[in-house]
């Protein structure tokens, strides 16, 4: 290839890193985003026309085409523990005496931060590569979510941190290995338009922005983390392990080396012994000598660290600055639930140690949820897509936490019974993180004379036909397979982008086709033609024939979006992809007996009875047919092609050209291998660059078969 291209690819990749770090890391877009696009489009074209140049921490490499089947497990090197909480002024008071009993000085001094509420994220980056991305777990083991984690893109993929104009710093003083610890969070503007997007389409809306980040995070198909706008702020270090040379010069020496985030650890038997802390010194297993500066010196390597965060003396600064935030945060556009406290010097956390589970050298400062009163005009009562009633309560409006309430769920009847809450009722609402806000309590010395218990109903408030209760009458159903009101959620999430993907097909449209008949099951959507539609009010010609488009369109989807927009009690995407996987075809699937469903991991008994009744409805069946008779034939799933590597196991050794060490690790278990740090005779390969060393040698001994960096792209 010419060499100006490869210039400009690299050039490409700096430039749009750069722009990255400006506007998610600084919040300081220099750029257009049609400018931003065109470098993205420039970079995206020379790539595809020289796909040997493509390097997995090029900005086009953040979302992998292809679902994972499940999540692999990590284990923390260093754990990630938890943290004690605090709720008022005298707790954390008695915080601060343990901390001066426990340093036995007044010569200490606290970070305050916002505690963000997200999900904890470990990231690993190894000569300044990212490498994986875990979550908490238990402490000890996590999730492996790289995949999703690189589709944030204030994550960097690469370390390197831009001074100055552009000034790259790569290398300098860049740890051998550095995990990163903070929290992965949606903005509440971007948690907003996801609910509002969810619900036109009749999703069920997240609860709160962290349960969607959660959600999001948890998806089998990065393609979607993508378009979930995640961000991340950065608040620790796990793992660190500098670099023998060219280490940046550390402010002091003669400490014991520790690793912020926890306490000097017998716990993990691979710290480096270290002779003071001399500048210079090998294998120094922290960035600096206290949290303030190692969340600076993260900032330089180009991670996001959230800008309040502030330096306290005493501990009526650090309870005057918490309380300031119980109010501030409205300002905000993510959630936090509270202030994290912590010690700055990380030779006095260690003096403070842990015990086991937190750390005592730092504590959380929880706000309490924030609560409304108003009053309960009336209570509806609304029917689920498998005919479950909900009660809600319409409220007074009130102002709570920034936003007006008018709603709040009551959850179920049971609740409802336990609250006692009733029409007329003075109630107390509150909004700890949720976005629906739920009635927590009754005041009731204001009830006004003449109020009723609210009745379980016995009738579908919809349909009129009589209703089933569960024992104790938590959960009451309709069960009429024909209640109109079930028929219209069950369109909806049919339609819904989790399923069919029908995106045309709103809760407008669908109430409307529901109300004048012409739609009576799934079946009755592929009978549609345009002509039906254009009668229908806000329906121009235009639009009815890309009504009918799409959902001509949807004809093809794949089963297991089929299958799981059926909506069967129990069966979400996921299920729906392991019954896919596993059975290949709807007439399998279909003819299922309950013995093979139950045989399958993660399908329980309880989802097992229950898709087998399903299939056993003589009505449900002939809907199915009807869809299959109008064309509909989704696409059965594709057998997996094994990586070009698979069941390889390959060692790499030496020094490569055109990847570093995890970047070819990476190449290689991308491709479905096993990449190993010792050779043996179950290695299939070594990958030998410049210097290979004494691996080659054994390599030799062994009879295994070396090939050079040419080779190893070839098979690529
Ligand atoms: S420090 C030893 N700093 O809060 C604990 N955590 O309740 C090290 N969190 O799991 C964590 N914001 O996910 C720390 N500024 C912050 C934080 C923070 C949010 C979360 C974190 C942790 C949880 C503990």
């Amino acid at each position: 290839m010419g060499k100006d291209a490869a210039q400009r690819i690299l050039f490409l990749r700096d430039e749009i890193r750069r722009h990255d770090h400006l506007y998610y890391v600084l919040a300081e877009p220099r750029i257009s985003d049609r400018q931003y696009d065109r470098l993205f489009a420039e970079l995206k074209a020379l790539e595809a026309e020289y796909p040997e140049r493509v390097t997995p921490d090029s900005p086009t490499q953040r979302v992998s085409g292809r679902p994972l089947e499940e999540f692999a497990t990590v284990r923390h090197t260093v754990p990630m523990l938890s943290m004690d909480n605090t709720y008022n002024a005298e707790e954390l008071r008695a915080f601060d005496e343990r901390v001066r009993k426990g340093l036995g000085s007044d010569d200490y001094e606290y970070v305050v931060e916002l505690k963000i509420d997200g999900v904890a994220i470990s990231l690993r980056y190894e000569d300044g590569l990212l490498v994986r991305a875990a979550t908490r777990g238990d402490g000890q083991t996590g999730d492996d979510v790289t995949v999703n984690v690189r589709t944030i893109r204030a994550v960097p993929l690469t370390l390197a941190g831009l001074r100055d104009e552009g000034q790259r710093t790569r290398d300098e003083g860049l740890p051998a290995v550095l995990e990163v610890r903070g929290e992965v969070y949606m903005p509440t503007s971007a948690f907003e338009k996801l609910n509002k997007a969810r619900t036109e389409r009749g999703e069920p809306a997240f609860a709160n922005p962290r349960n969607a980040t959660a959600g999001s995070l948890k998806l089998l198909d990065a393609r979607i983390t993508a378009q979930r706008n995640l961000a991340f702020f950065a608040y620790a270090t796990g793992e660190v392990e500098m670099k023998a040379s060219g280490l940046r010069r550390q402010a002091s020496g003669g400490r014991p080396a520790t690793r912020d985030g926890e306490m000097a650890t017998k716990d993990t038997g691979r710290m480096p012994v270290l002779h003071g802390g001399d500048a210079g010194e090998a294998g120094m297993t922290r960035l600096a000598e206290d949290h303030f500066t190692v969340l600076t010196r993260l900032k330089e390597l180009g991670l996001p660290v959230n800008p309040h965060i502030e330096k306290a003396s005493t501990i009526d600064e650090v309870i005057e600055i918490c309380n300031g935030w119980a109010h501030q945060r409205a300002d905000l556009d993510y959630q936090i639930d509270g202030m994290v406290i912590k010690v700055n010097r990380l030779d006095q956390r260690e003096v403070l140690g842990t015990t086991g589970r937190a750390p005592k050298w730092c504590i959380s400062y929880k706000f309490a949820a924030e609560q409304a009163e108003t009053v309960i005009e009336s209570i509806d009562v609304q029917v689920g897509k498998t005919g479950t009633l909900t009660p809600v309560a319409n409220l007074r409006p009130v102002l709570l936490a920034g936003t007006t309430v008018k709603r709040a769920s009551l959850h179920n009847f049971d609740e409802l019974r336990r609250l006692d809450a009733r029409v007329g009722d003075t109630v107390l609402v509150e909004k700890a993180g949720e976005i629906i806000p739920r009635v927590v309590g009754v005041r009731p010395e204001l009830r006004p004379h003449g109020t009723k218990e609210f009745a379980v109903p016995h009738k579908c408030p919809e349909c009129g036909s009589p209703v089933q209760k569960d024992e104790g009458g938590v959960y009451v159903r309709c069960i009429n397979a024909r209640c109109p009101a079930q028929l219209k959620e069950r369109l909806l999430y049919f339609a819904g982008r989790g399923q069919m993907d029908i995106e045309q097909l709103g809760r407008a449209l669908v109430e409307q086709l529901v109300d004048v008949g012409l739609v009576k099951d799934f079946a009755d959507l592929y009978r549609l033609k345009a002509s039906d539609l254009e009668p229908l009010e806000r329906m121009a010609a235009r639009s009815a024939a890309n009504v009918v488009e799409a959902i001509e369109q949807s004809k093809t989807r794949e089963l297991w979006r089929f299958v799981a927009g059926l909506g069967i009690r129990h069966v979400g995407g996921q299920s729906a992809q392991i019954l896919a996987e596993r059975f290949g075809s709807l007439e399998a699937l279909m003819e299922a007996d309950r013995g093979a469903l139950e045989e399958i991991d993660q399908i329980g008994p309880v989802m097992a009875e229950s898709i087998h009744a399903y299939f056993r409805k003589e009505d449900n069946r002939r809907v199915i047919r009807r869809m299959l008779e109008a064309g509909v034939v989704p696409t059965p799933p594709r057998k997996r092609e094994p990586g070009r590597l698979a069941g390889k196991t390959i060692v790499v050794t030496g020094t490569l050209e055109a990847f570093t060490r995890p970047q070819a690790e990476q190449a290689i278990r991308a491709a479905g291998g096993k990449a190993s740090s010792s050779i043996s005779k179950n290695t299939d390969f070594v990958l030998a660059g410049e210097n290979p060393g004494s691996k080659l040698d054994k390599a030799r001994k062994l009879g295994v078969k070396v090939i050079n960096e040419a080779e190893f792209t070839e098979m690529l």
